[in-house]
């Protein structure tokens, strides 16, 4: 079996039912995945995990708008401008390449941020380093290095009169709808509006399996704060410790990794936003728990030509895998950029009204209207006169924190540091260490034997486990040795063996996944325990 942790995910995904590239009876589509069973509940089962600490625990609001939007919400939000990336094509074999990539990862090159340079000068450098097609091994000097935009065009209705765009990103839809959600919020600062969706991007060559795809899921939070006077709740988690890998440790020659706590991190300026650096730590504790292996895990400043056109600072979650580091997370600091710009390209408000605690006294200079005229005598009069008046509050643009997860990216990560492999009775085992809470199926449940009972009696436990709200998956077929292996490679935490001794006293056994121990447990006690287990509000041991 091949040492590269992608190319054996890649195999146990497809043979297991995890996700396998789209439409292969047609020659497949770069950068599009299908999850299967299994894939598509560790989907669900992360998103739910998601909403329960993003969206339900912090109190905020959870919306659905739709993936297609008109040209103006792209026009006023910069995309259709600035989304793009750049583009090389080869003249001999037509293949596409992103230019700052193949600059980046040329062996000769020590540029790291391409993306930052103009397009001329990456161009210069593929000619410099001599880089040819990584296709065909034809030479790229004299192609032109152009932008190309990452939204899929489309046309609303009929004709060509009304054009839109797959969203690149779930976050318009929250931003060109504030006006309403402020309202919701009763125009009380802070409040967050989450959405998880689909967003597209037709990048330019996606090959990294479920970590650069055209069509992918976001679970993003937009949380509206007041610039002037909201401070994050840092206390919360002040004592998490951040792997930080800020810009000046990047452009150290030695620079390594900072393990500052999320109060050291905003005392010492390293992290510039305290609110940034809450939704550092509130992620790291849940990242944790969603399966991401936290020695292969930190948090990495964007360089500045890496930053989106909204953003004045951003910090992404990045994982390990095959000795590479992927973005998990982007939380950027957006400022008012978005409501800014579509309030300047619509014609809404898109502002909070802010309620003084009392109302204030202004005075303000009102021009006199009958000295309004700037007559012969002007220089004798001033034309003003000083008004006052009473104001309960004034009109805010509130500054966006933007915590955006990138879901297909952590299931990615969450199985490749689930692969496991290990002995078992003189065996090589291979099994997925996939925390309960996420594990597509919570229990397997087998009787010993498919006859003497056994199986109609396992078949009921099953279906109690069932209507407990568990997620069962019943498997009579084959030796129990073989039964086993196929839940440990998919990462079912708990199997159940139903056997002569259950027809004897009603209790069954239970086998943990990680460390293959058994316990016996009485059948009644079965969905409360299992459920506990799966919650982590009882550990295996203490059975
Ligand atoms: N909303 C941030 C992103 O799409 O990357």
């Amino acid at each position: 079996m091949s040492e590269r942790e992608t190319d054996r995910l890649t195999e146990l995904a497809k043979r297991r039912g995890f996700f396998t590239g789209t439409a292969a009876a047609y020659g497949g589509v770069a950068g599009f995945y299908t999850y299967g069973p299994q894939g598509a509940a560790l989907k669900d089962n992360l998103e739910g995990a998601w909403r329960d600490r993003f969206v339900t625990r912090e109190g905020h609001m959870e919306i659905d708008a739709p993936t297609v939007m008109p040209e103006a919400v792209f026009e006023a939000s910069g995309h259709l401008e600035t989304f793009n990336d750049m583009l090389v094509e080869c003249a001999e074999c037509g293949e596409s390449h992103r230019a700052d990539h193949l600059v980046e990862d040329h062996p000769d090159s020590d540029v790291e941020d391409a993306e930052a340079l103009p397009n001329a000068e990456v161009a210069d450098l593929i000619a410099e380093f001599g880089i040819t097609c990584p296709a065909c091994g034809a030479p790229l000097a004299d192609e032109p290095v152009e932008d190309f935009n990452l939204m899929f065009a489309t046309n609303i209705g009929p004709g060509d009169s009304s054009p839109g765009y797959l969203r690149p990103e779930t976050a318009q839809g929250i931003f060109v709808e504030f006006p309403q959600f402020a309202e919701y919020a009763r125009n009380q600062l802070p409040f967050g509006v989450a959405q998880i969706g689909r967003a597209y991007r037709n990048e330019i060559s996606p090959r990294k399996g479920l970590l650069r795809l055209r069509e992918l899921t976001q679970a993003e939070l937009e949380h509206f704060v007041d610039p002037e006077d909201d401070e994050a709740p840092i206390d919360r988690v002040a004592d998490v410790v951040l792997p930080l890998y800020s810009v000046p440790q990047q452009k150290a020659d030695d620079g390594e990794l900072q393990e500052l706590t999320v109060r050291e991190a905003v005392e010492e300026g390293v992290v510039e936003s305290d609110w940034i650096a809450f939704y550092l730590g509130l992620s790291k504790r849940w990242y944790a728990r969603a399966g991401v292996d936290m020695d292969r895990f930190r948090y990495r400043q964007h360089l500045p030509g890496e930053l989106s056109h909204y953003a004045s600072d951003c910090w992404d979650a990045e994982s390990e895998i095959d000795g590479g580091w992927h973005e998990l997370t982007g939380f950027a600091y957006r400022g008012s950029y978005d409501i800014d710009k579509h309030a300047e390209y619509s014609d809404e408000d898109y502002t909070v009204f802010k309620q003084y605690d009392e109302p204030i006294t202004v005075e303000r200079p009102t021009v006199d209207p009958d000295m309004s005229y700037l007559g012969p005598e002007f220089g004798e009069h001033t034309g003003f006169t000083i008004e006052e008046s009473t104001e309960s509050g004034e009109h805010v643009r509130p500054h966006i924190v933007e915590p955006s997860f990138g879901v297909d990216r952590l299931v990615y990560t969450v199985l490749a540091h689930a692969y496991s492999q290990d002995e078992v009775d003189g065996e090589e085992r291979t099994y997925l260490s996939l925390p309960a809470a996420v594990a597509p199926t919570t229990v397997g449940v087998f009787p010993l034997m498919d006859r003497d009972g056994l199986n109609d009696r396992a078949y009921e436990v099953a279906r109690t486990l069932r209507d407990a709200g568990l997620a069962v998956t019943y498997d009579d077929s084959g030796a129990i040795g073989r039964r086993y292996r196929r839940q440990d490679e998919v990462g079912t935490p708990f199997c159940v063996t139903v056997d002569y001794d259950t027809l004897e006293d009603d209790t069954v056994t239970v086998r943990e996944r990680d460390s293959t121990a058994q316990k016996r447990v009485p059948v009644p006690e079965l969905p409360d325990t299992i459920g506990a287990l799966r919650d982590d509000d009882r550990s295996f041991e203490d059975l």
